[in-house]
């Protein structure tokens, strides 16, 4: 099978791709497809029909699955774009509900629009009662995302009438239901974890003012906001609120395209976002700076990433896309001393560690020639922590702040005309057809 590219010979001609099938001498002409930016993609979708084989790419590395004008990644640069604005813009200048309603409809709000957006959301923030007793019903140690999975998969029990998805009033009041109901669920798993009462949601408190009060604060006390902190904390919620096709994305959108309601389909992108090599990484590098302890094993441990026959990782390093540094790394970089400043706790052993790991991995040849850089979770885990979340928390603060990318991208595929099922083939090598053998001839 060869492939060559066919420039276009007239400006009218759009350029393709000829695939040939030499020992059947077959041809087939697959478009090539430009994109605003990012390299173009070969557009299979009749190859099987015209030639009767699948293409094979087992973990996505060479598949576009779906067009979007989301979010935008050129890893090889470190760029991150949100509807066109980079993501260190967003998070110097912006906050996080104007950034989630660029997420869903496109452009930055008017002053109207946004007081609006925020009205919307901020009305739906409190749980219906009842979910209450869901609550009651899981272990006290249970993790807050196996909370978060059940609770939020279970708002469709409890919320009917924004379940039809072929309605977009429908499908607007789920997604400001999720947007806001998300920061109550997590902050009343942790709640539900330490024993405490569940704190109810204050509408007159920012975004991030009000996770911060529902997660600290105590029915006896007046709960000091520190401004500092609700800044970090938005600054964060933005730092994760989208990520183009990534795991829990993708997810995301099989699960919706088939037509299953939104609160299932984000609970499932809340289930993928929990593995280690996920949203899962932030809780993993606390645990492996812990482990470290002290600068001096740094060479021994990265002597251990290095090598072929140990299994393990520098978590918090590389990434599928990015091969330069993570834009939001750097950032969080920075939000990390502002927070650990603010806090008084610049001589902190957990940051003095990361800071000489990331100098030692990215002087390593390894790492310089696997283009292994630190990612968005190196640094969070010791914002988060110094901040007072236990490490159980720091992925389901990951994925209340991903829901809005989540509901933006299944809302774009829903307004998608050329939307189907997501339906993948295989490269089939198990046993051929054969007879059934009854028990007593089996071997
Ligand atoms: N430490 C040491 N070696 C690494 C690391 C790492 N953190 N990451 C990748 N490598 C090596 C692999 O061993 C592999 O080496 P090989 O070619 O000799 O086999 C090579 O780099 C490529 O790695 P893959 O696993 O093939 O890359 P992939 O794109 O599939 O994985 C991933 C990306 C999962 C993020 C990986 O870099 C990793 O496991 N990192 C640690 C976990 C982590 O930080 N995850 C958070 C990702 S960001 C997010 O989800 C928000």
């Amino acid at each position: 099978m060869n492939a060559t590219t066919t420039a276009a010979a007239k400006p009218a001609a759009k350029e393709s791709v000829t695939l040939t099938d030499n020992q059947n001498n077959k041809a087939v002409n697959l478009p090539l497809l430009p994109g605003t930016l990012g390299p173009k993609v070969v557009d299979v979708r009749k190859l099987y029909a015209e030639t009767g084989m699948f293409t094979y790419d087992p973990g996505y590395t060479s598949t576009g699955s779906c067009e979007s004008k989301i979010t935008f990644i050129d890893g090889d640069e470190g760029v991150l774009l949100h509807r066109g604005y980079p993501i260190e813009e967003l998070a110097e200048k912006s906050n996080f509900m104007e950034v989630c309603y660029l997420l869903l409809y496109g452009e930055l709000p008017t002053e109207a629009q946004k007081a609006k957006f925020e009205e919307g959301v901020t009305r739906h923030t409190m749980l219906h009662e009842q979910m209450h007793q869901i609550f009651r019903g899981f272990r006290r140690d249970a993790h807050p995302m196996a909370v978060m999975c059940g609770v939020v998969g279970a708002m469709s029990a409890f919320y009917h009438d924004s379940t039809d998805i072929t309605d977009p009033r429908q499908r607007e009041i789920a997604s400001y239901r999720l947007i806001a109901k998300v920061p109550t669920i997590a902050a009343m798993a942790f709640k539900y974890s330490i024993g405490q009462p569940f704190v109810y949601p204050r509408n007159d408190l920012s975004y991030a003012e009000n996770f911060l009060h529902m997660t600290f604060a105590v029915p006896c006390e007046t709960y000091k906001m520190n401004p500092v902190l609700a800044k970090a904390m938005d600054r964060i919620f933005i730092l994760h609120a989208d990520h183009e096709q990534n795991a829990s994305t993708s997810t995301v959108r099989l699960a919706g395209s088939s037509g299953a309601n939104p609160f299932a389909c984000i609970a499932a992108g809340i289930a993928c976002l929990w593995g280690p090599a996920h949203g899962g990484a932030n809780e993993a590098v606390l645990a492996m700076l812990k482990q470290i302890g002290s600068k001096d094993r740094i060479p021994e441990i990265v002597k251990r990433a290095r090598d072929p026959k140990d299994d393990f990782r520098l978590m918090g390093f590389g990434h599928r896309v990015y091969k330069n540094y993570d834009p939001r790394a750097k950032v969080m970089q920075k939000t990390c001393y502002e927070v650990l400043n603010e806090l008084g706790m610049t001589n902190n052993p957990l940051l003095e560690t990361a800071m000489e790991l990331e100098r030692v991995a990215l002087q390593d040849d390894y790492f310089i020639q696997k283009k292994l850089y630190p990612n968005v979770d190196f640094y969070s885990g010791i914002i988060l922590q110094a901040m007072g979340f236990p490490t159980s928390m720091f992925t389901a603060i990951f994925a209340l702040a991903r829901t809005v990318g989540w509901i933006a991208q299944w809302k774009e595929m829903i307004e998608d005309p050329a939307q189907k099922i997501g339906r993948p083939r295989q490269l089939y090598t198990g046993a051929t057809k054969r007879p059934y053998v009854p028990i007593a001839r089996r071997a």
